[in-house]
């Protein structure tokens, strides 16, 4: 628009002005005056006069800019972070270590396996707890498909004796109590001592025995280059290498019959098998390690919806046919009974000495003597419920800092999960307490979940159910399972986390007398001493954290929800294995032996795990660390570059330069814009400057979102892993990042001819993908400019 036409334009509305003011004031008098006024003629020049009114206000609008709008958030918000540090050291003090030790007492009371009524009553103890505390608390009820033993009729294990032509028993299938009295009391249960895995089919099988190390596919592969059947016999095979889940579905591939399981005393504490629990903290060569064989995760009758009474099902045999539940029978034995079968066999001995181990008998890889294998299993479609407590934050109700441990256990479960979920009452207990005093600008939200240990399933069904809300409102999940040692925290997360972790440990006093002794006077300087290396190449400031994978609930909040997650656990010195796992030995007797006698170590926990939950749910700005993610997924970058070259992928991979270019460049960008949101949340946290609302918001719904920007649920086969940086590529859970690139990969290389093209293409798709996400994450964070 020219000038000229402005004038002439302003011009004309000037004398409209006045004229309809006249008017205006006319009416006005003639309404006031006169009754005979005509209705319509008055509303007709009222719409005239506003309509010129708004024209006028409009073409000003085009001609001056107008001073912002009146805008009611632009208060300015600072950052305080004194209060917060007064807070965490508040609700510290109240933290008591004899409370969480009185706590696992109940807890552990009884065997409380989800789907049982003993665990519904203590998943009911817990709600009532927290409704008296004030949160707000909400059941989710599911129900699933689990599995029992019978704990009248254990599993059995016999060998023909081939004179007589008897069955002689050699494994009864249960343990019994020993050790004090205390102890005995608190182990003596009729359920306690029966030996089982979950999932396992029922039957009975015959066949002589192969001994096949830790069942992973190389260990059958050489009992196949050596010419040894597994086909029609039952495998003996030791915990460890690769989870029990895939042992048996590795043997089932391979022909196997049935499968026994046992803990080898090299690997679960004192190689002569002698001076075990009740004198030392090792596995006991009458208990095992229970725990379940899904192959999948969640409830299996329904894959990635909730096991909601609209939804529908899958048929077991059908389940079984697929592949997610076992098809032979199986069972753990302890060592004793797992030395007597080695020495009922009389096969090759075993010339690999990563074959031997710690039973008291040579390791054969087989044998001529026929075994009969008796397993009592049942599956069963039980109610299960979770718990979500919540304490709606002030400010900001819709974004939940959540904090959670499962309830179920094998047996009685005092160490996994009773340390954990005491710990976290804690925690809960303590902010309750204190909640005038902290009154958190975030919600915080305990969670207690069912049927963990199954196959995760209270939390995936959950998050199956509540997915799309999570999407919206999930800030963290810091999750507790338990606490089998009193030195040095173990956590495994993801990078946004850590310097909010760091800061938190460094926060909470070490109560250990050695480690004071020794300088090391804070969680965090334990932390740095015993962990190990720190995650961000240079970076010396950050304790070892490890990925975010394992098998507890916070997996499936990152892999499925994109939800930033940490798994917090602690160990004792020189020694990171917990050999009591999933055992019968697992009352509050041993915690207060083996673990924490005064309850400290359990108390420093909870206050870690408090530290770091005021700290998600109060600072201004939520601390997430997004350099630190750039740094982590550049260093992972190098790593898949280094893998991809040395399968030398790169070579059979079309565009495999400018493919892997582009993600290089996605990362860049990645970490330009992660560094200038750090440095403006950096800028707010000092206080040197304060923020506006809607900036803040800006900021924190930025950063809330970087997680997310990773899931893609398109990249997976199986619909239970959707991150592209921390999921698995299969069942098992992940021990790289990127494990569906390295995988892929590492497939391609092993794989038949036919099959390496589909892969090629399974490759260039991941890389692609992998790259939109990041340069999605690059785009979603830039901040938009301030005035
Ligand atoms: C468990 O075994 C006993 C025999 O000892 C049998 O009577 C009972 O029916 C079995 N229970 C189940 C659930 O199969
Ligand atoms: C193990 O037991 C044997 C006898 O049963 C004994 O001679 C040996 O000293 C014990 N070892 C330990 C480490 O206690
Ligand atoms: C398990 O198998 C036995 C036979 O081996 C059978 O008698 C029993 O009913 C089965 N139990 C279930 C729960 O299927
Ligand atoms: C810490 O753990 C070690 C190893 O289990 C144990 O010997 C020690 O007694 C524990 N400390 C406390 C205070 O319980």
């Amino acid at each position: 628009m020219s000038t000229s036409s402005v004038e002439l334009l302003e011009g004309t509305t000037t004398s409209w002005r006045k004229e309809s003011a006249v008017y205006l004031t006319e009416r006005k008098s003639s309404l006031i005056g006169s009754h005979h006024t005509s209705w319509p003629l008055v509303l007709s020049s009222l719409l005239i006069s506003f309509g010129a009114l708004l024209t006028v206000f409009l073409l000003l609008l085009i001609r001056t800019p107008l001073p912002p709008p009146v805008d009611p958030y632009r208060l300015q918000v600072w950052e305080d972070g004194k209060r917060i540090d007064l807070l965490g050291r508040r609700l510290q003090q109240g933290i008591s270590g004899g409370r969480i030790l009185d706590s696992i007492k109940w807890l552990a009371k009884e065997v409380h396996v989800a789907g049982t009524a003993e665990n519904e009553k203590l998943l009911n103890e817990l709600g009532k707890l927290y409704s008296g505390w004030g949160y707000d608390v909400r059941f989710f009820d599911y129900s699933v498909l689990l599995s029992y033993p019978n704990y009248t009729q254990p599993n059995t294990i016999e060998v023909l004796d081939d004179e007589s032509g008897d069955w002689l028993t050699v494994s009864t299938g249960f343990g019994t109590p020993k050790g004090p009295m205390e102890l005995r009391n608190q182990e003596s249960d009729v359920r306690s001592g029966v030996w089982w895995s979950a999932y396992s089919a029922n039957g009975t099988v015959e066949g002589s025995i192969v001994y096949a190390n830790y069942g992973r596919s190389a260990d059958f592969d050489m009992l196949k280059n050596m010419k040894i059947e597994v086909r029609g016999r039952i495998v003996l095979m030791r915990f460890g290498g690769v989870s029990r889940a895939v042992k048996i579905a590795e043997a089932e591939s391979r022909g196997a019959i049935g499968v026994v399981l046992f803990s080898d005393p090299l690997l679960s504490g004192s190689p002569s098998g002698n001076n075990s629990f009740p004198s030392d903290f090792s596995l006991p060569g009458d208990d095992v390690q229970r725990g379940g064989l899904l192959r999948a995760v969640g409830d299996p009758e329904t894959p990635s919806l909730p096991s909601l009474p609209f939804v529908p099902r899958q048929n077991t045999k059908r389940l079984r046919k697929m592949g997610a539940l076992p098809r032979i029978p199986a069972t753990p034995v302890g060592s004793d009974v797992a030395a007597r079968l080695m020495r009922l066999l009389d096969g090759t001995l075993t010339k690999e000495h990563r074959w031997q181990g710690g039973l008291s008998a040579d390791y054969r890889l087989s044998g001529s003597r026929r075994f009969r294998l008796s397993v009592h299993s049942t599956l069963s479609r039980r109610p299960i419920r979770n718990i979500v407590a919540t304490m709606r934050g002030v400010i900001e109700p819709d974004r939940w800092v959540m904090v959670g441990n499962h309830v179920d256990a094998w047996v009685k479960g005092a160490i996994d999960p009773a340390t954990g979920t005491a710990a976290q009452l804690e925690v809960a207990r303590v902010l309750a307490d204190a909640s005038i005093l902290s009154h958190p600008r975030r919600s915080i939200v305990f969670c207690h979940w069912d049927a963990e240990e199954f196959g995760l399933i209270g939390s995936s069904e959950w998050i199956e159910e509540m997915g799309r809300v999570l999407d919206a409102r999930a800030v963290a999940m810091i999750n507790v399972d338990h606490v089998a040692g009193n030195a040095s925290l173990q956590v495994k997360a993801v990078p946004l986390l850590y310097r909010v972790l760091s800061e938190a440990a460094q926060r909470v006093e070490q109560p250990d007398e050695i480690e004071r002794e020794n300088g090391r006077l804070t969680l965090l300087d334990s932390w740095k001493y015993h962990g190990g290396r720190s995650p961000i190449d240079g970076d010396r400031n950050l304790p070892h954290i490890g990925l975010p994978g394992g098998a507890s609930d916070h997996q499936r909040f990152i892999s499925l929800a994109g939800v930033p997650s940490v798994d917090i656990k602690m160990t004792s010195k020189g020694r990171s294995s917990y050999a009591l796992y999933h055992s019968m030995h697992e009352v509050p007797w041993t915690v207060e032996r083996f673990i924490s006698s005064d309850g400290a170590a359990l108390a420093t926990i909870a206050r870690f795990v408090t530290e770091a939950t005021i700290r998600l749910a109060n600072h201004v700005v939520v601390p997430f660390s997004a350099g630190d993610y750039a740094q982590a997924l550049s260093q992972w970058l190098t790593l898949l570059h280094a893998k991809l070259e040395h399968l030398e992928l790169h070579k059979y991979l079309s565009n495999y330069d400018l493919r892997f270019r582009a993600l290089i460049t996605a990362s860049s960008k990645f970490r330009e814009a992660a560094a200038a949101i750090d440095e403006r949340a950096k800028e707010i946290s000092l206080s040197k400057k304060g923020v506006s609302v809607p900036m803040l918001n800006a900021i924190n719904d930025r950063l809330i979102r970087i997680e997310r920007m990773f899931l893609d649920g398109q990249a997976f086969t199986s619909p239970l892993h959707k991150h592209l940086v921390f999921s698995p590529s299969k069942i098992a859970t992940a021990r790289t990042p990127f494990a569906l690139l390295m995988e892929t990969a590492q497939d391609w290389a092993t794989a038949e001819q036919s099959e390496k093209e589909s892969l090629l293409e399974r490759m260039a798709d991941s890389m692609a993908r992998l790259t939109l996400a990041m340069q999605s994450a690059a785009e979603m964070l830039v901040l938009p400019k301030e005035e």
